[in-house]
């Protein structure tokens, strides 16, 4: 297998990026603007309220294929010409969008196998928008050509800063299972795989007499009569990933050969998104920008703002990154669409500029009248300028200039947390010892004890650069490859503090179980072996000496070097060790056998942090009196002149901090104590 783990595919190459878009030249903040749907005499009206909202920069053109080009071949850009002139007139300058996440109803009329099928062999119809297969000769030809065109057109216009490319690539239709995606497929495998012997191997097809005797006997993983092969389903996965980047790819290498004026993105959902792996695409865009949208009735739904933050943070290598798309207030797909409370917009949008944004934008300007999303919120909402959104959008744009000299530096971490797609597909097929595994549950439990206690946490791949970390987390990385292992040991070895969760290290690439005893990828960096897993029941949880409890995972261990930190009380391994720690080389590996909930991971935290790092305490606070409440987002950026303390108090209580500077926002000097009003939003400019 060539195709699938190559450690320079997981991480950014260094310099291949081009970067912040130079046109952007102050906080970005705008939307998407759907000119489109409105008559042009509103056009100047928008341009106007743009201006006085403080807008930036505009998205156009990301779902006008079909006006664009209304039959294939026959182009109208006038109305284009004018909203593009138009913005650049009122000074905004445009994320120009290739509209291929739209394509028109004459590409399916005339090609009807470019539209997608779903692994029930559905073939599905247009009507909406991603109604293409990624493989489709016909749509990519399609696709290239009408970006070729844009490019022609607009690429030296003086407005343009950033080229988006289609739309949240693979949202709707993650895989498709037509008869092109078949033979792609095996193409794929074909380049993955130096023979059959090697796939057939690699599936270990030996199981259930799946061998197969010719390539053109591979499938998609169809819906068979019992679980597929799992190691057939994460190829599909892979290749679905691919298909879709080569989609990204052909666009954006189309508009370079013609244009080079401006940088390329594509929006990302980072952490909302199963369906692509991102350490893949990073690499590939010029300027990594994000889509996040608050699940609006969570408890603590900012929690889950602020990990998408990081994780696209990860994706950019630190560098800026664009929040391209979240709602000002509630969205229309959600069972019940939750308004934000006053303020929380503006703690939202401060959460990404605090994590390493250096815009925010939202779908979308203006609320459509029409089609399926006129009940989403907007900067411009269906009560116009009469209402309350659009006051705190304006006062928004306000803040965010006075923020400027923010920008272009970077957010000081203290600690870091593996995230992989790969290991997120693999740990949710079927069949696994629980249903009550979930990927995001792990990675959540542990992100927010990290934040609750105002540690700033880096994202990384599992192959990721770990050296400065003081303590690396690691929830529940189920595929965990050799190399993956290797890295997690030198970090320990090294020095670092590991913290990994139960049901990680167990199989490879390929679904398989590394070679036994569990958990064979990390046994040597953990000093253990597991006998047996003992999932728990549904409801039923487990205690520990030590007070705390734990939920839907139990097994029995066996210490083979690693000493026992804490034991389970209760439950099937009442007796056994529960949470472990291996001192290795100059680090240690600590192991957590079952999922604690958020103060037992705060607690089980604060025991492997090394001294050094527990006080004073991190990035947050200079003095390491954080009088906060863990209601209290801390978050530094750092820049060669000077660094900047954000605090954003998402909870009722009002809290302060040791810390000294001036509050960007209102001008006001604080010597030692900054209060921060609950609610509240402080952006101290720190006296060095
Ligand atoms: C995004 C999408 C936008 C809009 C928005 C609604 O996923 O890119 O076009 O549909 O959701 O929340």
């Amino acid at each position: 297998m060539t195709d699938v783990l190559r450690p320079d595919q997981r991480t950014a190459p260094a310099g291949r990026r081009r970067g912040w878009p130079p046109r952007l030249d102050k906080i970005a903040f705008g939307g998407d603007y759907n000119a489109e749907q409105w008559p042009p005499e509103v056009w100047s009206q928008d341009r106007q309220l743009m201006r006085q909202a403080g807008v930036t920069v505009a998205t156009v053109g990301v779902f006008s294929w079909a006006l664009l080009e209304p039959e294939p071949g026959t182009y109208d850009f006038a109305w284009l010409d004018e909203v593009i002139d138009g913005l650049h007139e009122a000074g905004v300058r445009v994320c120009l969008a290739t509209p291929t996440a739209a394509p028109p109803a004459w590409l399916a009329a005339r090609h009807p196998e470019s539209l997608p099928v779903t692994r029930d062999g559905v073939r599905l119809g247009i009507g909406a928008r991603e109604s293409f297969c990624p493989n489709s000769v016909h749509y990519r030809a399609a696709a290239v050509n009408i970006a070729q065109q844009l490019a022609y057109r607009y690429g030296e216009h003086p407005a343009l800063a950033l080229w988006h490319i289609g739309n949240e690539f693979g949202s709707h239709v993650g895989a498709c299972y037509c008869a092109v995606c078949a033979t792609m497929f095996i193409e794929w495998l074909q380049a993955a795989y130096s023979d059959l012997a090697e796939l057939n191997d690699a599936w270990g097809t030996t199981f259930w007499g799946q061998r197969y005797g010719a390539w053109n006997e591979i499938t998609p993983p169809h819906p068979a009569p019992m679980g597929v092969n799992p190691a057939q389903q994460l190829d599909y996965r892979r290749f679905s990933s691919d298909s879709h980047l080569a989609c990204f790819i052909a666009e954006r290498d189309a508009v370079r050969a013609i244009t080079d004026a401006a940088p390329i993105t594509t929006n990302l959902m980072v952490t909302a998104c199963q369906n692509l792996d991102y350490w893949r695409w990073a690499p590939e865009l010029d300027v990594v920008s994000n889509n996040h949208y608050l699940t609006a009735e969570a408890q603590s739904s900012y929690l889950g703002m602020s990990m998408s933050a990081d994780v696209a943070r990860g994706l950019s290598g630190g560098t800026p990154w664009l929040l391209m798309e979240t709602s000002t207030s509630a969205v229309n797909w959600q069972p019940r669409n939750i308004a934000k409370v006053p303020g929380e917009l503006r703690r939202n949008i401060l959460t990404n500029i605090a994590r390493g944004a250096d815009g925010a934008m939202f779908f979308q300007w203006r609320a459509s009248r029409f089609g399926a999303e006129k009940f989403h919120s907007a900067m411009l909402p269906q009560s116009g300028t009469r209402g309350r959104i659009w006051n705190e959008v304006v006062a928004l744009g306000a803040e965010l200039a006075r923020l400027d000299e923010v920008r272009g530096t970077t957010v000081a971490a203290d600690v870091a947390l593996v995230w992989d797609w790969q290991s997120w597909w693999a740990l949710e097929l079927e069949y696994r010892p629980s249903a009550d595994l979930g990927y995001h549950e792990r990675v959540d439990a542990f992100y927010e004890a990290l934040w609750r206690d105002h540690r700033t946490t880096d994202v990384v791949s599992p192959l990721g650069d770990l050296a400065t970390y003081p303590l690396v987390v690691v929830p529940s990385l189920y595929l965990t490859t050799a190399e993956a292992a290797s890295n997690l040991r030198l970090y320990v070895e090294g020095g670092g503090r590991l913290v990994v969760s139960y049901f990680s290290g167990i199989v490879d690439a390929h679904d398989t179980v590394h070679d036994g005893p569990y958990p064979g990828a990390l046994r040597d960096v953990l000093g253990l072996w597991i006998d047996e897993f003992h999932p728990l029941r549904k409801d039923e949880s487990v205690e520990l000496d030590g007070g705390t409890a734990g939920r839907i995972w139990s097994e029995s261990i066996i210490v083979d070097g690693a000493e026992v930190i804490s034991r389970f009380t209760t439950g099937p391994d009442a007796g056994g060790p529960a949470v472990t720690r291996h001192r290795l080389g100059s680090g240690e590996a600590w192991y957590v056998a079952t999922a604690l909930d958020v103060a037992g991971l705060r607690a089980l935290i604060a025991g492997a942090l090394p001294t050094s790092a527990l006080s004073p305490a991190p990035t947050g606070a200079t003095t390491g009196a954080v009088a906060a409440s863990d209601d209290l987002e801390v978050v530094r950026r750092a820049g060669a002149d000077a660094s900047y303390l954000f605090l954003i108090n998402h909870g009722s209580e009002s809290a302060s901090v040791n810390a000294s500077g001036i509050d960007l926002l209102t001008g006001r000097a604080h010597d030692s104590s900054v209060p921060v009003a609950a609610g509240d939003v402080v952006v101290l400019r720190e006296r060095s």
